[in-house]
């Protein structure tokens, strides 16, 4: 019986031609950048950030937009990606000048594009600001088509809010007062028919 006829030593030189064969290929074909930095080619870095850059963050559109800055930073959309609603940097911005308009969603889908994020959806999570939009406008008291911007500004949502609040008090104040008067001048209506039927009856 040959040596060769040993299964497990036929296995064993299979196992070793191809250890190998694997040290051969790996010497002959590893890219030369392989494990510059980890476990990957180090040139695939330099590959990728020599595409041409689309979205620039929002650091790059507040060097030009100041103004819109100067509200964002402090109101509850500062975490928002400009680029989410309007343009990415490389369609606007070329060369350090503006050479398109970014887009800016049209006024008749404004709505459509705050409630993208604002509705009620399953599995949002409870403390997300969300809102009913037909109640929301009902109880505001305006027309189903008013735009959340006319009451909410994009940039900063509740920035004028506490104006409308004190605008809806105000209102509400004037109202009551009204009831009030009303109900006076009935008052005073009933005392005077009563004064002047005494009036009569002498
Ligand atoms: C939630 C969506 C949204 C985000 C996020 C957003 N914008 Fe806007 N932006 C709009 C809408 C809608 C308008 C149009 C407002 C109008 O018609 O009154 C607008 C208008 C503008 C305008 C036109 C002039 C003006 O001031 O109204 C500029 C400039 C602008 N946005 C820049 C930015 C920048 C810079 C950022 C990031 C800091 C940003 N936007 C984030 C939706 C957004
Ligand atoms: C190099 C300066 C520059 C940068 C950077 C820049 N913009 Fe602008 N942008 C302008 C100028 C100039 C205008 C037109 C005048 C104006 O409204 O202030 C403009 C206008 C806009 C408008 C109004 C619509 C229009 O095109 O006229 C929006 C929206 C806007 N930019 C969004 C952005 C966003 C989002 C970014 C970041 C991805 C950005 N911009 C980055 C210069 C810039
Ligand atoms: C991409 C998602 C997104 C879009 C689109 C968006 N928002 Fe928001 N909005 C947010 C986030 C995130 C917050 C902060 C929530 C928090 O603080 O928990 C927020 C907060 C708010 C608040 C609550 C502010 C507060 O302090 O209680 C209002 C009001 C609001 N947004 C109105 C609007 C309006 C109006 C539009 C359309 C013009 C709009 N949002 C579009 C994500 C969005
Ligand atoms: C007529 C003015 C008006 C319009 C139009 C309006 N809102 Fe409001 N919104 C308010 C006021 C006022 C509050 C504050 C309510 C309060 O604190 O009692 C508010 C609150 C909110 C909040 C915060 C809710 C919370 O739980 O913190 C969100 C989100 C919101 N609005 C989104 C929208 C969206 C989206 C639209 C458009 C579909 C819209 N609003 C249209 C006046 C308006």
């Amino acid at each position: 019986m040959s040596w060769f006829d040993d299964y497990i030593k036929r296995l064993l030189f299979l196992l070793v031609s191809g250890a190998i064969i694997s040290v051969i290929a790996i010497m002959l074909f590893k890219p030369s950048s392989w494990g510059e930095y980890g476990n990957y080619r180090g040139d695939a870095l330099k590959a990728e950030a020599s595409k041409p850059m689309i979205y620039g963050d929002n650091r790059s559109c507040i060097s030009c937009h100041k103004e819109v800055n100067e509200l964002a930073r402090e109101s509850s959309h500062k975490r928002l990606s400009c680029e989410l609603c309007h343009t990415p940097l490389s369609e606007h911005v070329k060369d350090d000048k503006k050479f398109k308009d970014a887009v800016i969603v049209s006024k008749e889908r404004q709505n459509e594009l705050c409630l993208l994020c604002h509705k009620k959806v399953l599995g949002r999570e409870g403390d997300f600001p969300i809102i009913n939009p037909e109640k929301h406008l009902d109880i505001l008291e305006v027309k189903p088509n008013t735009t959340c911007n006319k009451c909410h500004t994009v940039h900063a949502p509740m920035e004028n809010i506490n104006y409308i609040k004190s605008l809806r008090e105000l209102r509400e104040k004037k109202r009551l007062l009204k009831e009030e008067q009303l109900i006076e001048a009935k008052e005073l209506e009933k005392i005077e028919r009563e004064k002047a039927k005494d009036l009569d009856e002498d």
